[in-house]
């Protein structure tokens, strides 16, 4: 559906999860504690949830956590995502410690797509952001990538260094982007870098300004072309170096606002529909469809709206109601630019990227 901006929106991120395995500085650091499980959406309710913004024209999912294969019913959500009419694809966003064990199940569930965070190649500097030595086991899946029938993305945030006192673990030669770079010459995987957000833990630390990145690229790879070919739903602008495997990408939230062409809203693990990353603008969905699903008895048990049994169409109706509300009062864009107005205060962990 369109938004009062005139900007289709056709794309849901949902975070199934606000639990990780890891510790990154800039989004769950050592602290944050987690939500009791029955604060998080069941399969069934994110279900009834992904039906109705297919109903509203949502054609294309991201499934995004904290750490989505933390949750075990991550593949089965997968596949019933991937059943609804309407929903064309389903990609999701992880950090890839478990990848290596959850591929095959996430191709047999129907997987268009996998995005991978990893923010560096340097062992030290890995575990200097995430706070454990899990960079080997993310690899294996990266190696694997030429034989795999899904696409592979990596995704970098574009941290300046001196702002996480890890200057000690690169060589002074290092130049910290160029190794995440040179995969797309060995691997065919798209390379993205995004500029840090100040959301959360990320206002904590300083961007790189993708400007200067990309003026520093051009120097280091003269043959370096704009590839406008599509490469997903995202915001990312892609280049490619001549004769690489992969392109790399640009996500320049902060100096490359790209909210004119914005095409998203969030679902966070708590059931909040989110329609910008930067305010807390939404609707509890959870509360629409607890509220809707409660027995006559009383006896805390819910009806649940499956497709096999649509039952409730009215509370369908009322689902259906706050979403498009909510989508009609989109804001026009972010404000990272002026930080005094930003009003989203959760992390990213309870959002999802
Ligand atoms: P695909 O390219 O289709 O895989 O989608 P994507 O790039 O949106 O997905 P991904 O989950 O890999 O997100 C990459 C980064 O882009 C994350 O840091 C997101 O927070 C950021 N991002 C995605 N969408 C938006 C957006 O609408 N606004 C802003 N400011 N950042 C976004
Ligand atoms: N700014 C930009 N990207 C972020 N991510 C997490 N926190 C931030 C932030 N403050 C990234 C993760 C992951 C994606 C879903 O969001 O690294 O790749
Ligand atoms: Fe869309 Fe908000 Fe992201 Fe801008 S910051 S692209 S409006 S979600």
């Amino acid at each position: 559906m369109k938004d009062s901006f005139g900007r289709n929106i056709d794309y849901m991120r949902i975070s199934i999860t606000d639990r990780c395995n890891l510790r990154c500085r800039y989004c769950m650091p050592n602290g944050v504690e987690s939500l009791a499980r029955s604060e998080i959406l069941s399969l069934e309710e994110i279900e009834a949830i992904a039906i109705c913004a297919a109903s509203l024209g949502i054609s294309r999912i991201k499934v995004t956590g904290g750490e989505p294969l933390v949750r075990r019913d991550c593949c089965q959500l997968v596949k019933l995502l991937k059943s609804i009419p309407g929903i064309e694809k389903v990609t999701i966003t992880t950090n890839g410690v478990l990848l290596d064990r959850y591929l095959e199940p996430l191709i047999e569930a129907g997987i268009d797509g996998i995005n991978i965070s990893l923010d560096t190649l340097d062992p030290c500097m890995y575990e200097r952001i995430t706070g454990f030595d899990r960079l080997a086991a993310v690899m294996k899946t990266i190696e694997r990538s030429a034989d795999l029938p899904v696409r592979i993305k990596i995704n970098a945030v574009s941290i300046d260094f001196s702002s996480m006192g890890g200057e000690d673990c690169h060589g002074p030669e290092g130049i910290w982007w160029k190794e995440l770079v040179e995969l797309t010459s060995r691997y065919p995987v798209d390379v993205r870098f995004i500029e840090m957000m100040p959301i959360g833990y990320g206002r904590q630390f300083k961007t790189i300004n993708h400007k200067d990145l990309l003026e520093e690229m051009h120097r280091e790879y003269p043959g370096l072309t704009e590839d406008d070919t599509e490469h997903g739903y995202g915001p990312a602008v892609y280049y490619r170096i001549p004769g690489a495997l992969g392109s790399v990408g640009l996500i320049s939230a902060i100096h490359g606002k790209f909210c004119d062409a914005c095409n998203r809203v969030r679902l966070t693990s708590q059931g909040f529909l989110k329609t910008c990353l930067c305010y807390e603008d939404g609707v509890d969905l959870r509360a629409v469809l607890r509220e809707g699903l409660r027995t006559p008895e009383g006896d805390g048990h819910y009806h649940w709206p499956l497709r096999e049994c649509p039952g409730d169409e009215k509370l369908q109706a009322r689902l259906a109601a706050a979403m498009e509300k909510a989508i009609t009062e989109k804001p026009a864009a972010h404000c990272f630019e002026r930080p005094g107005m930003i009003t989203e205060s959760h992390n990213m962990i309870a959002i999802g990227g």
